[in-house]
């Protein structure tokens, strides 16, 4: 039985985390993201959630148990300063004759470059349906991942998946970049998300031949290119010939992760609010703040998971709230156990 409660908990946020994953490279998917969560479920009395027959209780605990695992979008200063200048390019975009501008959001894993970016993307959707309404054949935004080891064709294959164009093992290349092209255009697509881009290496043929199609959408489409990739901004990307000219024409916003600050601290409560456990003391997660950070690296990807795991937990053991020891019980990733024992070895070294 004790390998039952860290296989649920990892079962429940890997199925979430997998489902986000999914919902985003279709259109299907994208608008179910456009449409936002569904409601926090509303916290049961203590007598009531006691007196609750069995099978009522399931269905109340599955639901908090899908709110726990996705938990909320928080407007950081980093997604917010992301929003406004991938807000500015569109508009300065918009009469742009020939080279247009874009913007690169690059940095470490788990610092927040695919929700800032996606966020910009649902700002911009919701703007251009309010714009139209009643109008239902615009894709104002298109959201591609460059898949690991991409070719050219895989990459211009991610533009017609989103779009839910069929690609056939005989289609070429140019078949699928029209494809995209025309109903790209014919949508009025001003966005478009390009995320992993870490996954291109310029150094293999492969490499540069992504970044070549990648650049030939951008000069076809009367669109705004926003990347995210894993500290893109360093590598072979923006370095010589091909690269100096994507950098001339990008804006590039580094993500980090966050020092302890008073935005570290609000992260925390706000999390913190939106917990649904029925025996949680309100206050306990602010009180741990510095060690949330020390133990994260100041990475809201682990910080999330840290969280969203120990609630998992709370439910799934009937312990109902979150401790320190609760926290420290969930496994993080490889980069902010890395960042936090560096951050250590550096506070040692002062
Ligand atoms: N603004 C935010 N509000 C709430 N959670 C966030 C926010 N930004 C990131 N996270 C959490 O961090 C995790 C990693 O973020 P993500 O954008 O996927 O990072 P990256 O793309 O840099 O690897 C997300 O799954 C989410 O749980
Ligand atoms: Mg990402």
């Amino acid at each position: 039985m004790t390998l039952s409660k860290p296989t649920a908990r990892q079962a429940v946020l890997r199925e979430a985390d997998a489902e986000a994953g999914r919902q985003l490279n279709t259109l299907t998917g994208w608008n179910r993201f456009i449409d936002g969560p569904p409601a926090p479920p509303a916290l049961a009395s203590r007598s009531a959630w006691q007196q609750m027959p069995v099978s009522e209780r399931d269905l109340y605990d599955e639901d908090r148990l899908d709110h726990h695992a996705r938990m909320l979008t928080i407007a950081t200063s980093f997604v917010e300063k992301t929003a406004i200048c991938g807000r500015r390019l569109v508009l300065l975009n918009r009469h742009a004759i020939s080279a247009r501008r874009g913007l690169i959001v690059s940095g470490p894993a788990g610092t927040g470059k695919t929700i800032a970016i996606t966020q910009l993307g649902r700002s911009h959707e919701l703007l251009d349906r309010a714009r139209h309404p009643h109008v239902t054949d615009r894709i104002p935004v298109v959201y591609v991942t460059v898949p690991p080891a991409a070719t050219a064709r895989m990459i211009a294959t991610e533009f017609a998946r989103f779009l839910g164009l069929p690609v056939r093992a005989r289609s070429n290349m140019t078949d699928i970049i029209e494809a995209v092209v025309g109903v790209c255009t014919d949508t009025r697509t001003g966005l478009v998300l390009v995320d992993e881009l870490h996954n291109i290496s310029l150094t293999s043929r492969h490499g540069a031949e992504v970044a070549d199609t990648l650049k030939y959408f951008s000069e076809r489409l009367p669109a705004t290119f926003i990347y995210a990739g894993i500290d893109i901004a360093e590598s072979s990307l923006l370095s010589g010939t091909r690269g100096a000219q994507i950098a001339g024409r990008f804006t590039v916003i580094p993500s980090r992760p966050f020092p302890y600050n008073s935005e570290w601290k609000g992260l925390v409560a706000t999390m913190e609010d939106t917990l649904r456990l029925h025996d949680h003391r309100p206050g306990t997660l602010t009180s741990l703040d510095r060690f949330l950070h020390d133990h994260t690296g100041g990475m809201i990807g682990s910080l999330s998971h840290a969280i969203r795991g120990a609630a998992l937990d709370a439910i799934l053991t009937g312990t109902e709230k979150i401790t320190k020891k609760s926290l420290q019980a969930i496994p993080l990733d490889h980069t902010a156990r890395t960042t936090a024992s560096m951050a250590t070895k550096t506070a040692a070294c002062r």
